[in-house]
């Protein structure tokens, strides 16, 4: 099946996290290099990004002392470069915006998606790129949540049931402009809020990023009994065997 040419303006980019330890998979490597079904989890997540004809690079950001990086498929590709990853998730997105910063404009487009994600669809994110295109904000895959929602107390009782009427599980990958993502992010951390995704620096800013439905096969390899359901999600995408 040919994939239909989008209209997507400016200049897209890929930036990947991944110099997280992961250590509630429970695996003795970070779980960006576990293999599943002949593949490794980061090559699997890069390839869908450098795989799109209008994705131009990608910065991925890594732990200083990673040794696996180096072994993988994409370590020496002329459009992959790094940046050295932070205490958390978001101060290793500002590294890699800070690498990305030497390539590409304030306004081009930046994928911001985790390592762990190795399911996403091409056609999920065809979808965002293209819904996002003329939007002055960006936005992010996610899906509407589906079990009911309790609040828990400290004792581990409920405290409340939480109406789940417009609530979303968030996703990656998230898309803002570069500028204002490099502005954000700044903000956020210099104010103290170390944000578990990057929506949330932007909501900071006052700004209300677009919810875009993906598919739940876009799970964040977390748990070990996530490792088999990736496979089985990608072998059902005939990408591994
Ligand atoms: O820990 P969690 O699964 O939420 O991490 C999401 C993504 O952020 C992973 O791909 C992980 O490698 C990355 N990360 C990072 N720098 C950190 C912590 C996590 O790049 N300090």
């Amino acid at each position: 099946m040919t994939t239909p040419v989008l209209d997507l303006g400016s200049a897209w980019w890929g930036l990947v996290p991944a110099a997280g330890a992961g250590r509630r998979v429970g695996a003795a490597i970070p779980k960006q290099y576990l293999e599943l079904g002949g593949a490794v989890v980061i090559d699997l997540t890069l390839a869908t990004l450098l795989d799109h004809p209008r994705v131009q690079g990608v910065v991925v950001a890594l732990d200083p002392n990673d040794g696996h990086w180096p072994h993988t498929r994409y370590a020496a590709h002329p459009r992959v470069w790094t940046a050295v990853g932070g205490a958390e998730r978001c101060h290793s997105v500002l590294n890699a915006l800070a690498v990305l910063a030497g390539k590409a404009a304030d306004d081009d487009w930046v994928l911001v998606h985790d390592a762990a994600r190795p399911c996403l669809r091409r056609s999920d994110l065809d979808r965002l790129m293209s819904v996002l295109a003329d939007d002055p904000v960006g936005g992010l895959l996610g899906i509407p949540v589906r079990d009911t929602m309790k609040q828990a107390g400290l004792d581990g009782h409920i405290q409340a049931t939480v109406p789940r009427d417009g609530l979303w599980h968030a996703f990656t990958p998230q898309a803002f402009r570069l500028g204002v993502l490099r502005r954000a992010l700044g903000a956020a951390l210099t104010a103290g809020h170390w944000v578990t995704d990057d929506a949330s620096a932007v909501e900071l800013l006052g700004l209300r990023p677009l919810l875009i439905e993906g598919h739940a096969d876009n799970l964040k390899i977390t748990r070990p009994e996530d490792i088999p359901l990736a496979r089985f999600f990608l072998q059902q995408q005939g990408r591994t065997c």
